[in-house]
């Protein structure tokens, strides 16, 4: 019988947040399967295996029961479903991200938008690029292609947070649930006053497009997995874009040969490899198995790290430094398998195709005065809170 991975009783949750990124490198050398006391879960590092356990849902489940997103969402959302009760439910959401769709409904919007939210920035002034771009653009291109322009940029970021934090909530706080009902309950709102309309004009958005399916799925479900977007389609667009923003304005020559061939979708790429927006993800073991020679018991619950993966040193040279033109190699920022990101496409063209030729357009000369002042946070989630750029 195996022996069970090493335990960890010296990383913590708070170390983690701030900076995980020499830990992770450690344990890619050290201990690559590790129990990690403070996560109560076995981390896994190397981008063999976080693709490997992705790829296998049959022995690592994405129904795991102990997790607080449930009581967040007040739902089982997509996200935390299995086999072909995950597949029914993923397809009737699909037709809002398909290719063409993407290409002839959505990114003429998020162009306009881009332009508008670009255009309202000051000339001359150091801003916080987080609130006043990164996290109104992402909300409000995910607002539309939700089917629900109605709600604000605000309501959809405050939404967004309420869910990623009650689902976060593992010590089963109150405050953070009761925000999380506060929330399910204005989107319900919304949702139920929402569905005339798109029954009565039909369109790909993701609402309607489940509403108006031949068979659609419970509206219960509808709702759940609208939720699951507006928790899961935000930060990450937002993330993103600040980091690559930061990885440019702090690689100037980077940024010129970027700018010079138009290569911003390769730029937006590096920056999700680099610092993946979603860093780390949870799968439930279903049976006894073995990660390299180590029993990982039924019952256990896995971590698979995608943020240290894309540095892995098997697949990235330096991969701690951002380098747009480094050798080509395949990163996890959205992940593996069935689970595969839904956003992958919308993401990529919103930030890397529109709107960063858009910024650097209009401020050919933005600039970061101070590095030291952006700060990142985040084991889950990462990306810098702050953003203070000269635009000019
Ligand atoms: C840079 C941007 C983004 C990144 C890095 C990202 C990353 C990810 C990752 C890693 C997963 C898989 C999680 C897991 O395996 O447990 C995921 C799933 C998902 N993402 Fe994204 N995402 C991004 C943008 C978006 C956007 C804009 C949307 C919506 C418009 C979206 C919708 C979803 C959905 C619905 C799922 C669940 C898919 C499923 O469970 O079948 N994402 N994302």
């Amino acid at each position: 019988m195996a022996n069970l991975a090493p335990l960890d009783e010296e990383i913590t949750l708070a170390q983690l947040d701030l900076d995980p990124y020499p830990i992770y490198r450690r344990l890619r050398a050290e201990a690559p399967v590790v129990r990690v006391r403070a996560a109560g879960r076995t981390l896994l590092t190397k981008a063999t295996d976080t693709k490997y356990v992705k790829d296998q849902p049959g022995i690592f489940s994405s129904d795991d029961p102990n997790t607080p997103m449930k009581r967040a969402f007040g739902a089982h959302t997509l996200m935390r479903k299995d086999g072909a009760a995950h597949l029914r439910e993923r397809n009737a959401m699909a037709p809002a991200f398909n290719p063409k769709v993407i290409t002839n409904d959505w990114m003429p919007r998020y162009e306009a938008i881009a332009r508008d939210y670009v255009s309202r920035l000051p000339k001359g002034e150091v801003i916080d690029l987080f609130p006043a771009l990164s996290g109104p653009y992402a909300a409000r291109g995910l607002a539309i292609m939700l089917g629900m322009d109605e709600a604000s940029d605000d309501e959809m970021q405050r939404w967004s947070q309420a869910l990623i934090d009650g689902a976060g909530n593992f010590g089963w706080q109150d405050a953070p649930f009761a925000r999380s009902d506060a929330a399910n309950a204005e989107m319900n709102a919304l949702l139920d006053s929402l569905q005339a309309r798109h029954r009565a004009e039909p369109n790909n958005s993701a609402l309607a497009v489940m509403i108006n399916a031949d068979d659609p799925i419970e509206e219960s479900q509808i709702y759940a997995n609208i939720k699951i977007a507006i928790g899961g389609g935000i930060n990450e667009p937002r993330d993103a874009l600040n980091t690559v923003v930061y990885g440019l304005l702090t690689n100037p020559d980077q940024l010129n040969e970027v700018r010079r061939h138009d290569d911003w979708d390769k730029a937006f790429e590096e920056a999700v490899r680099w610092v993946a927006p979603i860093q780390a993800s949870s799968r439930l073991v279903t049976e006894d198995t073995e990660i390299r020679g180590y029993l990982i018991p039924k019952g256990d619950t896995v971590m698979t790290i995608q943020a240290s993966a894309n540095r892995d040193e098997e697949l990235f040279e330096n991969g701690e430094v951002f380098d747009v033109y480094r050798a080509k190699a395949p990163h996890q920022a959205f992940g593996n398998g069935p689970h595969f990101c839904m956003g992958t496409h919308v993401a990529r063209r919103a930030v890397g195709k529109v709107m960063l030729p858009i910024l650097f357009e209009r401020f050919p000369n933005m600039q970061l005065p101070d590095p030291a002042k952006v700060l990142w946070r985040g084991f889950g989630f990462r990306g810098p809170i702050t953003l203070p750029v000269l635009l000019q």
